[in-house]
């Protein structure tokens, strides 16, 4: 199979590449940074916000089975701070359907839990998104982005899967420059003994080690290029809640270290409560995540320690 991604320099965007060479398929990455964990993902950087200005004027070196669209803003918060960058997640989501639509093949959208907004209900099945309760620019430029995919298979035929991460967490995610996620922010403090601010003592989130996330992608890829999926959404988590309270203790333990915990509230935009219902996932695609966060941290650590951080 040939897949073009989109955000190959990110997180997942890397894991995934070089989890499908694995298997033998080609992958060729577009991003508008470098990747600085890897050199064996073939691919070049595209600006895909400056792209949506002239979508014919870049084309893949080969035709694609696949384009998975994953490049973004990814950092709720920032976009809070940012608000522009809503806009520009939209205009990449664009320039990533243009590509499909020139191609004629299948669509893969990295969205997010956020297109749920801050419910508190225990668990969300997929039907709940109620585009009316946007959370942050962040969630807006999901449920935006969500709703041009759909327009594409409907205007051009396009077969298009969304899949709705959560939290994801692992390997080739550590980028203080970028804004890190919560996990990479909390181990460096811990690592480097400074003290941890906690935005919501109980916030309740659904974590998913990048593995289990990467499995979860490879088989929608496979399901919509073989005409098995079509047009769906789909969550894409582990399936249990953590507290932040839960999640640091696990790190002391992982790190064999603590310091000091300040407390406050969550921060504005901020999802409080979440916990995927991952049915659909495991119905349609044979789904089993694996990684509980009690052996993700512990995962998580040993990469850090690869990498000589710790
Ligand atoms: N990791 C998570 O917890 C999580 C949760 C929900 C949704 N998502 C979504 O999944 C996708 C992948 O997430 P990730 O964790 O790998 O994020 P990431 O930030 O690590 O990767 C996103 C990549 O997009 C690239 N990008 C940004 N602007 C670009 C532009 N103008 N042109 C080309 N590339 C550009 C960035 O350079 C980056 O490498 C994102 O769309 C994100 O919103 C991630």
């Amino acid at each position: 199979m040939k897949v073009l991604i989109t955000g190959s320099s990110g997180q997942i965007g890397t894991n995934l590449a070089l989890a499908l060479q694995q298997r033998g398929d080609e992958v060729y990455g577009i991003d508008n940074r470098d990747n600085e964990w890897t050199d064996q993902v073939p691919g070049e950087k595209v600006d895909l916000v400056a792209l949506s200005r002239d979508p014919a004027s870049w084309e893949p070196p080969w035709r694609p089975d696949c384009v998975v669209h994953l490049a973004a803003w990814a950092k709720v918060h920032q976009l809070v701070l940012e608000p522009q960058k809503a806009l520009e997640n939209l205009e990449m989501t664009f320039s990533a359907l243009e590509m499909a639509r020139a191609a004629a093949c299948p669509v893969v959208f990295g969205s997010s839990r956020e297109v749920y907004g801050d419910i508190h209900r225990h668990v969300t099945e997929e039907g709940m998104a109620d585009f009316v309760i946007a959370e942050s620019p962040y969630s807006a430029s999901k449920i935006g982005g969500e709703a041009m995919i759909y327009s594409y298979a409907k205007c051009y035929g396009l077969p298009v899967l969304i899949f709705r991460f959560s939290n994801v967490y692992g390997r080739f995610d550590s980028d203080a420059d970028r804004m890190e996620r919560v996990i990479p922010l909390f181990m460096r403090s811990i690592v480097d003994g400074k003290p941890i601010t906690v935005f919501g003592k109980s916030k309740m989130l659904d974590f998913t080690y990048v593995d289990d996330c990467v499995t979860g992608v490879i088989s929608g890829i496979e399901a919509v290029v073989d005409g098995k999926v079509k047009n769906d959404t789909i969550n894409l988590a582990y399936g249990q809640g953590n507290t932040l309270h839960d999640l640091v203790n696990l790190l002391f333990l992982a790190l064999a270290r603590k310091v000091e915990v300040d407390y406050q509230p969550s921060r504005v935009g901020e999802v409080t409560r979440y916990v995927a219902d991952i049915s659909k996932a495991r119905r349609i695609l044979g789904y089993s995540p694996a990684i509980p966060l009690t052996a993700g941290i512990p995962l998580y650590t040993d990469w850090w320690k690869s990498q000589g951080w710790i």
